[in-house]
């Protein structure tokens, strides 16, 4: 997490901006609080993908159809402005690593991990599935790791950068390495591309790697098609579970409901516990969260109903919390590569805030530097 830079947005309709969580193929994403105080990821679509009207049109559809999933490991769609210069999300805060973090930086997990993460999800992929939505995008870092369990983001939003003309190639890498093979030819797809994808994720949480390689995204796409996973360390417990989600024919692969009864029979009785580096990553985002305060300092300029700027809350109304000191010293941090676009003037109320200066707009001068970006 990184406190935002000059470029960033000071708020996205009505949530302040408090630090940057990363960024993905579709947007930014931010961690930011509603007026009651609430934290919530917003995700800001990037500028490119905006301006396509196409993708705007599936971005609304699938919006609208993913906020009605409800379910325990789902986070769930709080907000969204498909419409805004720069059409947002904003989902509740997971404070917890993605599981693709977790792996690369406290290793694989356990044998129970793994069940309960498979159960997790699929509970998920459940309540995801009966809406009428397909995930499509099922991967490590679409898994987020909270204390009491998995939770799965970004259901169904996929579909709309997939379909999008302005697809950006490196993308379609990233995701490769979980696509289900009918996927991969853009063939039909329903359910069982997720149970697919969910058993590669499994995969991965077993043994860090990505089941079918890594390398070009071709050749990927040709192993995922025709090549066997690499189960290698898979314990045999857990081997039995994934090998029919694996199958090439998505007719062959067990359903969600059969599968989530099997999980559930193979865990152990006791309550979750997430290896300790996992709960010490959870820890981190917890604390990280304190060491990323709201915002002091001038008013933001969020939007008016009628154009113009308005503070987004009296001063005083929401005095800054004091501050831990920084377990590292801040980092100074390369300009980012893609900012957001600045917002036209009178923008809607709902619209993205202004960033703390649009790209044409001049830097702050000497006297007065901007604060580096400082990397926790
Ligand atoms: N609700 C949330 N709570 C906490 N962190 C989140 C939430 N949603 C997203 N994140 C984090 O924000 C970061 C960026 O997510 P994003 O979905 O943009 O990237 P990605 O999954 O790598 O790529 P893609 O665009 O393909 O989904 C990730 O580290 C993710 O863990
Ligand atoms: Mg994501």
């Amino acid at each position: 997490m990184r406190s935002v830079g000059w470029s960033d947005p000071t708020a996205v309709g009505p949530y302040k901006v408090r630090a940057l969580i990363g960024e993905g193929g579709m947007g930014r994403v931010y961690l930011a609080r509603s007026p009651s105080g609430r934290l919530v990821a917003v995700k800001v679509v990037h500028p490119e993908l905006a301006g396509d009207p196409l993708f705007r049109e599936r971005f609304r559809r699938e919006v609208a159809a993913a906020r009605r999933v409800a379910g325990a490991f789902t986070a769930p769609i709080v907000d969204a402005d498909p419409d805004g210069p720069l059409p947002w999300l904003a989902t509740q805060y997971v404070p917890g690593p993605s599981l693709r973090e977790a792996v690369d930086l406290a290793g694989p997990l356990p044998l129970d991990a793994c069940l309960r993460l498979g159960a997790g999800m699929l509970e998920a992929i459940i309540a995801v599935h009966r809406t009428g939505l397909t995930h499509r995008d099922l991967k490590p870092s679409n898994v987020l790791l909270a204390a009491d369990g998995p939770r799965l983001i970004d259901f169904g939003i996929a579909w709309a950068a997939d379909q999008s003309t302005l697809t950006r190639v490196g993308e379609v890498c990233g995701t490769a390495a979980y696509m289900a093979p009918e996927q991969a030819v853009g063939g039909v797809l329903g359910p069982a591309c997720d149970i697919f994808s969910l058993a590669a994720v499994v995969v991965f949480a077993a043994t860090g790697r990505d089941p079918f390689g890594v390398g070009d995204p071709a050749a990927l796409l040709f192993r995922v098609m025709h090549a066997d996973p690499d189960l290698h360390g898979v314990p045999q417990r857990l081997r039995d579970l994934v090998l029919p989600c694996l199958a090439k024919d998505p007719a062959r692969r067990p359903a969600a409901g059969q599968l989530l009864p099997v999980f559930a029979a193979a865990l152990g009785h006791g309550p979750l516990a997430w290896p300790p580096g996992v709960a010490r990553l959870i820890r981190e985002r917890e604390s990280e969260i304190a060491a990323h305060p709201p915002t002091p300092g001038p008013p933001s300029a969020l939007p008016s109903p009628n154009g113009h700027r308005s503070p987004a809350s009296p001063p005083g109304a929401n005095p800054p919390a004091p501050s831990p000191p920084a377990p590292n010293p801040p980092a100074a941090s390369p300009p980012m590569a893609n900012p957001p676009a600045a917002v036209p003037p009178g923008a809607g109320p709902r619209g993205v805030g202004a960033p703390a200066a649009g790209p044409g707009a001049r830097p702050p001068p000497p006297q007065t530097p901007a604060p580096p970006p400082r990397e926790i």
